[in-house]
């Protein structure tokens, strides 16, 4: 089977940073170009921390292209807290070989989806969703070129974790998620009510730590950094594996269970500000997971980089 054409949009970031290690270890994702926005910290390093990525696994073919500096409309926040303030706690910093791919993210956005055909494209979200909602708004026509968007946003039954509704990624930039889902793309959400049930728990990363080869090493010194960032904010737990889960959705959408629904988003200011409300519906453009099998989960993730040692 041909590998699936994938863009991928993110915010580097330690959980970022382990979704692109998934994506360009499958041989059956084609990850065709990366653009990077501004969320856990600010976009010079986001930028950076892909193309660290990128040349750590081999990929510095693919074009990094940076994105917006900031969001839509409200104020910034970034989330070093969770990161550290590189965003990528875990590994050494290196300034990576490959410079930044010429050209906005939004402009390439527009310029790769207007070229492609009626929904042949899978884009990934896994921040703020700035960039690809400046590109709806100057070209509403990209949409129909996106067969899938797999977003890592929001939260329901869990509510949030930068507030006690709010999830980050839509907290950071909620106009610009409430133009994404309002663009009615069909998006399965990966939110918190999935990724709080898949964490990585020490027996994980001790069966990490068992495959051989300087990835599987890379993965967990990044798991574990964010582990100690995590129980350090969040009382002892253990980091949920957020974006990660859109990467191994794309690969195994088997083992997560879904519903469908409409997604919209609280704008108005207040305490539900960011807040992703869920409105059950069979003709929803948006499925929600609510659950994902970690066993296979992690499974998945340790066959790809055993297949690479
Ligand atoms: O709420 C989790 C999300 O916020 C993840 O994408 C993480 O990288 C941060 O951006
Ligand atoms: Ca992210």
């Amino acid at each position: 089977m041909k590998p699936l054409p994938l863009i991928i949009d993110c915010d580097p970031g330690i959980d970022d940073a382990v979704m692109l290690m998934i994506a360009f270890a499958s041989p059956r994702l084609d990850l065709r170009a990366i653009t990077t926005v501004a969320g856990n910290v600010p976009l010079r390093l986001t930028s950076r921390n892909a193309r660290m990525i990128c040349e750590r696994m081999g990929r510095s073919d693919v074009p990094v292209h940076a994105g917006c500096p900031r969001p839509i409309l409200r104020k910034p926040v970034t989330a070093e807290d969770f990161h550290g303030e590189s965003g990528i706690e875990g590994i050494g910093i290196f300034e990576p070989k490959a410079p930044l791919a010429p050209g906005h993210a939004v402009s390439e956005l527009i310029a790769r989806l207007s070229a492609a055909p009626p929904l042949s494209q899978t884009v990934i979200l896994s921040g703020p969703m700035t960039n690809l909602a400046a590109a709806l708004v100057m070209a509403p026509e990209i949409a129909r070129s996106i067969g899938h968007l797999v977003v890592m946003a929001g939260g329901d039954r869990i509510g949030g974790n930068i507030t006690p509704y709010a999830e980050f990624n839509v907290f950071a930039d909620p106009h610009a998620a409430a133009i994404v889902f309002d663009a009615s793309i069909r998006t399965t959400v990966l939110s918190l009510d999935v990724t709080h049930t898949v964490r990585a728990e020490a027996p994980r990363l001790a069966s990490l730590r068992k495959v051989p080869g300087p990835e599987a090493r890379m993965m967990a010194d990044l798991l574990e950094a964010g582990n100690r960032l995590e129980a350090r904010w969040k009382n002892g737990q253990m980091a949920p594996m957020h974006d990660p889960s859109t990467a191994v959705y794309l690969l195994a959408p088997e083992i997560f269970e879904t519903r469908p629904c409409r997604v919209s988003v609280v704008t108005r200011p207040g305490a539900q500000f960011g807040r992703t409300k869920v409105m059950d519906t069979e003709r929803g453009p948006h499925h929600w997971a609510t659950a994902a099998d970690a066993d296979a989960f992690f499974g998945l993730i340790e066959s790809l980089l055993k297949a690479r040692a």
